[in-house]
């Protein structure tokens, strides 16, 4: 197993010798994998092309660290403990034996259907352990798994197969959350109606059992093709550096582009921060709400908590149903050690009030954890005294889908937590702060833009079919730095506070999004000349939607109009991105260049009306006026 420091000594300890030896340390980390052919060098690297590669030549399959080194022992443990929608519906378990059986012989149904290492699998499916299952059975065989978010629309599901030119779909029939019954296969049938030419095959997971269309030759049940197969499926060995999986995250321009992250520093970096920030102890169960269509999913659901021989919850349901009791009650039933969300469901929770929580029992709690977006301080204290009872340690941790793995988080009994700080660089990773024009923002009590200065395994490696698109994104603002879009403030201490984005990205509900996406939806309807997207403080979700809109004829009715324009946005990408609120004006303040001045509107959306700053410099300042009054109104 990777190191888990224990004390603060130990963790800056581990933090010296990973920054005056990074390959020692890290190599010392991998060495506690089963590799097939240990790496013959430990790191290459430059931020300019970029290129960054770990464990270099050495040989080894993600899975058989997950499952088959586990089998000896701990075999009869529970690897997933799954909690259904329905709370009346009994939990199941896969033991690692289990789960093991279960993912060679989705392995071998892959195989069966042509799936072939290097081929690209796209997953639309509820939270259920076969999305689990079949995640590892293409890790299994080498093929790259593309896990699209179940609740985006059949436009974005399409896309996505489209840039990765996927060659199957799996997912589930119907998506049971909350009160609803998502009808995913229908989804996925739209979706491939939209030119998905690569599509060959699409797997139907049998989840509610109701009536779905089934396309002869191309469609077949997941259950009865992997059910036909041996439990029996050697590990295909991949290169460290071998694509594992592709993840659609949102930029501030385009369309979203596809991280990629490959097998050997990947596995390495998500066993070693689990192990550390959730302080996991043989027998503790650990639960992680997120969905696996996320980075956290993927690697704080599954890779993570797997790979260190852990108890894992998958939740299927919402935090509301059947009631705002829900996760509390899961805490206390299957008494959870760790508990890891988002600062928008504790927020929700919090507004539900205190009965809710204060019911259950939650003693076992031993570490709680926020991850996703800025955690506010009356969140942070609320989540700190009702459900962690003053004694469970909260792990506000920052990263991203690129960063494959968790870079700055307190480390629970070790280092301090501070209110709405993600505190310290986790060992190996070197945080730094500069200005806009790139210059180091030296010592502490500073702000500037959060950078890392030195490769993590786990880091991206490049974006799918587009390499130019990874330099340009995250390697081109700052000579030999890897930019995170996030602007940051160090404290006294060298704690790290993260302010959130600075670039045209928005965090909706810890949802990430970028602004020009929800634009280039909205200017699909016919009747809308140009929009302008920005975010807004809003009390549950972090940020709302806030878009400007310019229409081309007159609307009757205004209202009508919006709720067409939402129709639209769900039709392009998904509920999530709704606006919140849509002004219609007659024109957006721009720059003499035409650049739409976004900062003004960003003030407005938030209510400032006045301290707009200089306007006299913009193409149309009279509009700031309309703008203001609209937003009033
Ligand atoms: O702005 C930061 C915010 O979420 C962004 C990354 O989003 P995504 O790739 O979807 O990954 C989310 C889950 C890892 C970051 O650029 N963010 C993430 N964690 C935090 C955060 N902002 C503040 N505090 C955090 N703990």
């Amino acid at each position: 197993m990777t190191l888990q420091v224990k004390t603060l000594a130990e963790y800056q300890d581990a933090y010296q010798k990973s920054v005056d030896d990074p390959e020692g340390f890290w190599a010392e980390q991998a060495s506690t994998f089963q590799w097939k052919k240990k790496w013959d060098k430990t790191l290459e690297w430059n931020f300019k092309d970029p290129d960054v590669k770990w464990f270099v030549g050495g040989k080894l399959n993600i899975t058989e660290n997950c499952l088959d080194r586990h089998l000896a022992d701990r075999g009869d443990q529970v690897a997933i403990l799954f909690e259904p929608n329905d709370p009346t519906t009994p939990n199941t378990t896969y033991t690692y034996k289990e789960l093991h059986a279960a993912v060679c012989q989705t392995a071998n149904a892959l195989k069966a259907n042509g799936i072939e290492k290097g081929d690209r699998v796209c997953f639309y499916m509820p939270m259920v352990p076969e999305l689990a299952i079949s995640v590892l059975a293409c890790a299994r065989i080498g093929a790259i798994h593309s896990v699209v978010f179940a609740g985006f629309s059949a436009q974005a599901l399409a896309d996505r197969i489209k840039d990765a030119t996927c060659k199957m779909v799996i997912c589930s029939d119907y998506n049971s959350r909350g009160a609803k019954n998502i009808p995913v296969k229908k989804v996925v049938d739209d979706a491939l109606d939209m030119g998905c030419d690569s599509i060959e095959t699409v797997f139907v997971h049998k989840n509610t059992g109701g009536e779905v269309e089934m396309k002869a030759g191309r469609d077949k049940w997941w259950n009865e093709e992997v059910d036909a197969q041996s439990t029996d499926c050697p590990a295909e060995e991949m290169d460290a550096e071998d694509m594992l999986f592709i993840l659609y995250t949102s930029g501030s321009t385009g369309k979203p582009k596809g991280v990629v992250h490959t097998c050997g520093g990947y596995m390495v970096y998500t066993c070693f921060s689990f192990r550390n920030v959730f302080q996991y102890k043989e027998g503790d169960v650990y639960w992680c709400t997120a969905d696996i269509g996320w980075i956290t999913g993927h690697s704080y659901i599954v890779y993570g908590p797997l790979l260190a021989g852990a108890t894992t919850v998958m939740f299927e349901g919402v935090p509301t149903y059947p009631d705002p009791g829900r996760f509390w009650e899961v805490c206390d039933k299957l008494k959870v050690n760790q508990f890891y969300t988002a600062p928008t469901a504790i927020r929700a929770l919090m507004a539900k009030g205190d009965q809710w929580v204060d019911k259950y029992d939650l003693s076992s709690l031993k570490v709680i954890g926020s991850v996703g977006e800025p955690i506010n301080e009356e969140a942070w204290h609320w989540y700190d005294e009702k459900v962690g009872k003053g004694n469970s340690p909260i792990v506000d941790t920052w990263w991203q889908t690129e960063t494959g793995g968790i870079l700055i988080t307190p480390l629970p009994g070790i280092t301090d937590t501070k209110p709405c700080f993600a505190s310290y660089p986790m060992p190996g990773v070197q945080p730094i702060l500069v200005d806009s024009q790139g210059v180091l923002v030296e010592g502490n009590d500073v702000e500037g833009l959060l950078c890392v200065k030195f490769p993590w395994p786990s880091m991206l490696r490049t974006t799918y079919g587009d390499h130019e698109r990874c330099r340009m994104t995250y390697f081109s603002s700052f000579e030999n730095l890897y930019f995170t879009g996030d602007g940051a403030r160090r404290d006294v201490e060298g704690r790290y506070r993260i302010i959130g984005r600075v670039d045209d990205v928005i965090n909706v509900s810890g949802h990430r999004m970028g602004t020009a996406e929800v634009e280039n939806a909205i200017d699909e309807h016919p009747n809308v000349v140009e929009s302008a997207v920005v975010g807004y403080p809003h009390d549950i979700k972090g940020q709302g939607i806030y878009a400007y809109i310019i229409i081309n004829e007159p609307v009757e009715d205004e209202d009508a109009f919006r709720k067409e324009v939402l129709a639209v946005v769900v039709r392009e990408i998904g509920p999530i991105a709704k606006p919140d609120k849509i002004q219609l004006v007659s024109g957006l303040p721009k720059t003499r260049s035409g650049k739409i001045m976004r900062r003004i509107l960003r003030k407005v959306a938030s209510g400032e009306t006045s301290n707009l700053g200089d306007i006299s410099t913009l193409l149309n300042p009279e509009v700031v006026e309309e703008v203001i009054k609209g937003a009033l109104a």
